[in-house]
């Protein structure tokens, strides 16, 4: 039977990968104070609908729909950025400000399925809430630009493109102006956000189009994405980074606005130099949705991003130095380190005494389940990548200890053996 298109399985090695990519956002996030938390797959389908906005919601994997009257309508979850912003809201009073918190959950969008575009993914958020002041900013985006250069990128591989909702904003009221004279909305805005989202890809002649309803043309919002000047808001931002010596991670790019409805001030994505990939990470501020998620009882201040797996590891295998690492780190996670080799099978039992003492002590440790001729176990020891083969045979209790890398050989008291 096949697998769900764009759902994944995960085979020894591309656990490895996983993994890898899981245990350097976690060492990182941890680096800078951030602490992990979790939620749960479901949530209502209503709480996406109202927070997420934009294409998500048409994304929904919808779960647990029945034909009772009243039933909650649920769906797998497709970002934690609704979820973290529940959390936060319901017991706000137990956590100090400002909170770092990070999680590393999959998520589920029903996309078509394309390279860096699954329908299951893992993704790293980091979020600040709490902190409304620019120097959050600055150490999200440090995060975020050390999380890739853990993995062996450099400013050379990926780029930080810098923008904000608020100069758009501010670009957005000082010019539009609706065609059939009615005041503008705050869907008006997001429609907007929504245009210039897709102004960098679509034809000048379709944005201008589209941009006719507010009175504007595609030249003057294509000049506005290109110009470099950073608004009062971003300065400190980039100054803040370039103290600490991470300014050439990071660009000022109007064309980013990004996707999401909660956004509301700095906005970022994160692109490879080469452009080979969709973004592999974004995100900004949303100062404004835990307030909206708590009915106004809550309202705190609030940023993050998202990283996926997915583009990062593509990513990685195209940079010949990160995925050095990444390949080196995968060879490390052999199944075994030493395989105690049963050259008499009447010493199994003694055998079986000393594998457990060596699991016991932390070390990996493997041997044959069924007996077997010893090459064949030799030649198991090479393939599961062991380092050493402790052979039990004549010499017991003493036993002969092989590097099997360089077929050196040496024989070892039954005590040494724990200093292997
Ligand atoms: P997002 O831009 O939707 O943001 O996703 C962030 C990253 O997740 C993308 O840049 C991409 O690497 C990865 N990603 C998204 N969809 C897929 C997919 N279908 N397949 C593979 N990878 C994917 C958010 O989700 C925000 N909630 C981030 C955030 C956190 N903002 C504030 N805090």
């Amino acid at each position: 039977m096949d697998k769900l298109p764009g759902f994944r399985d995960f085979y020894p090695a591309d656990c490895a990968r996983r993994n890898y990519v899981l245990e350097t956002w976690r060492g990182v996030a941890r680096r800078y104070g951030f602490v992990e938390f979790d939620g749960p797959v479901v949530e209502s389908m209503e709480l996406y609908e109202k927070k997420s906005g934009g294409e998500l919601v048409g994304q929904l994997f919808t779960v647990g729909v029945t034909a009772e009257p009243g039933a909650v309508k649920g769906a797998l979850r497709p970002e934690m950025t609704p979820t973290l912003a529940r959390m936060v809201a319901a017991r706000e009073r137990d956590f100090k400000k400002p909170l770092k918190w990070f999680c590393v959950p999959n998520f589920f969008r029903h996309e078509r399925q394309q390279r860096g575009r699954l329908r299951e993914f893992c993704q790293l958020n980091c979020d600040i809430i709490g902190e409304s002041s620019p120097a959050a900013d600055a150490e999200l985006l440090a995060v975020q630009i050390d999380m890739l250069r853990a993995c062996g990128l450099t400013e050379r591989d990926f780029v930080v493109r810098l923008s904000s909702r608020t100069a758009w904003q501010d670009f957005f009221q000082a010019n539009a102006k609706r065609a059939d004279g009615a005041a503008l909305t705050a869907d008006d805005e997001y429609e907007f956000f929504q245009i210039v989202d897709k102004a960098e890809r679509a034809p000048a002649e379709k944005t201008g189009a589209v941009l006719t309803k507010f009175s504007m043309s595609a030249d003057t919002v294509l000049a506005f994405m290109l110009s470099k000047e950073p608004t009062a808001e971003l300065t400190p931002i980039i100054a803040d980074l370039q103290a600490r010596g991470l300014g050439a991670f990071v660009e000022l790019d109007y064309a980013i606005v990004r996707g999401l409805a909660y956004y509301t001030g700095v906005v970022f994505e994160v692109f490879d130099r080469a452009k080979n990939e969709r973004a592999v990470a974004g995100g900004g501020r949303y100062d404004r949705l835990l307030s909206l998620m708590s009915d106004g009882k809550v309202d705190l201040p609030a940023l993050g991003f998202g990283m996926g797996d997915v583009v990062l590891l593509n990513l990685l295998d195209e940079i010949p130095a990160a995925k050095a690492k990444l390949d080196a780190w995968c060879a490390a996670q052999h199944a075994c380190d030493l395989y105690v080799v049963i050259a008499k099978e009447e010493l199994r039992p003694q055998a079986l005494a000393l594998v457990q003492e060596l699991r016991d002590s932390g070390k990996r440790t493997d041997f044959a389940l069924a007996p077997a001729k010893v090459g064949k176990q030799f030649q198991a020891a090479e393939n599961l990548g062991a380092r050493l083969a402790v052979v039990i045979g004549e010499e017991w209790p003493r036993v002969k200890v092989k590097t099997l890398a360089t077929r050196e050989e040496r024989e070892v008291s039954r005590e040494e053996i724990s200093q292997l």
